[in-house]
């Protein structure tokens, strides 16, 4: 405005002409400078505007974000809440995992221990049954001088305690007869034993002809073919008191009577059930009074259930148990005898 005044004084003192020349640019400067004023006014207004328009951007922004921190805040409270509910219940299933494995594993260690234990001792009985087998064997030795190496003892064959008790049994009571039920080894110490009393006779009943074959090749190896007769008698169905069962062809006994010596290690369990139970009731009238049966494999529950049988058939033997491996019964006939052909038991 001051400079719009200054314009007026001076086109005044320069004449009309001048003075018109000098109001026109005072004019044109007014206008351009109102104008100028107006538009700087306007972006000023504009700038203002755009300026608040920008604070309140910035306001929602930052509310925005306010809010946003409270959601994260939410969100992280949530989450550290989820990871603490995570860790305890790990925590718990560790504990319970670790007590039932623990409880597991205790349970497992006593049953280990327990089957060490039970290993230990049946080692331990195993050993024990092994050195008393070989003590019979060397006692056997001590008492029969062998010209060969024996066939093997034990297994299908008696075992050493067995075969010791019947070459005793044998020594002492000096047996004419001595029959056996089932071929082998037993044999070979029996004929041993008898050609050492320089009387008497083995005969063993063998059903199965490869066997008796092998027996004999054996016995006749040792010397011993004229002091055991081994005799094949094929298995063959025969009646007894308990009924109709398998045994050895009783034509191999035609010609035996007052048998003092009986060994029942045969015929095979697969022949039949309680396969060695007609032994007493077929050989009872060939037994010489005080004759001395030894049944092998006493403690099976096939031999228990027929020593049983003969009890109660034949009452008056007496019996009782040899402490073998296997269980031996040792059975002794009555000298004066109660039974035979005509009475039954
Ligand atoms: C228990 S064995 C008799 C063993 C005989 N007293 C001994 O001491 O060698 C009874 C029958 O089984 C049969 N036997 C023997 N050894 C056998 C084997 N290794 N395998 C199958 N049968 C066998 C024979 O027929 C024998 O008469």
């Amino acid at each position: 405005m001051a400079l719009v005044l200054v314009a007026g004084v001076v086109g005044g003192v320069a004449g009309w002409r001048a003075a018109w020349l000098s109001s026109a640019i005072a004019a044109a400067t007014f206008v351009l400078l109102a104008g100028g004023l107006w538009w700087v006014r306007n972006r000023l207004n504009a700038v203002r505007k755009h300026q608040r328009s920008t604070y309140r951007l910035i306001e929602s922004l930052l509310r925005q974000q306010k809010s946003l921190h409270r959601h994260q805040k939410a969100v992280a409270a949530a989450v550290s809440a989820a990871g603490r509910a995570q860790r305890a219940e790990t925590r718990h299933a560790h504990r319970s995992v670790a007590k039932a494995v623990g409880g597991r594993t205790n349970a497992l260690a006593k049953q280990i221990e327990h089957a060490a234990e039970q290993e230990a001792d049946r080692s331990r009985r195993q050993a024990d049954r092994m050195f008393r087998q070989l003590e019979a064997l060397q006692n056997l030795y001590q008492l029969i001088r062998v010209r060969r190496a024996m066939p093997p003892s034990r297994g299908w064959a008696l075992s050493p305690d067995v075969l010791l008790s019947y070459v005793e049994e044998i020594l002492r009571g000096e047996p004419r007869t001595v029959l056996e039920c089932g071929s082998g080894a037993s044999t070979v110490w029996a004929a041993y034993a008898v050609e050492l009393l320089g009387s008497g006779r083995v005969v063993a009943l063998e059903h199965d002809q490869e066997f008796a074959e092998r027996t004999r090749t054996t016995l006749a190896g040792h010397g011993l073919a004229d002091v055991a007769d081994v005799r094949l008698a094929p298995i063959a169905p025969i009646d007894v008191p308990a009924g109709t069962w398998q045994w050895y062809d009783t034509a191999a006994l035609h010609d035996l009577h007052d048998i003092d010596l009986v060994l029942i290690d045969g015929p095979p369990k697969p022949t039949h059930r309680q396969a060695r139970y007609p032994a007493v009731p077929v050989l009872r009238d060939r037994l010489a009074p005080g004759a001395v049966l030894l049944l092998d494999d006493a403690d099976r529950p096939d031999e228990r259930a027929i020593l049983h049988r003969w009890r109660s058939e034949w009452p008056e033997l007496t019996w009782n148990k040899l402490p073998h491996e296997k269980g031996t019964a040792r059975l002794v006939v009555p000298r004066a005898r109660s039974g035979g052909t005509d009475t039954p038991p």
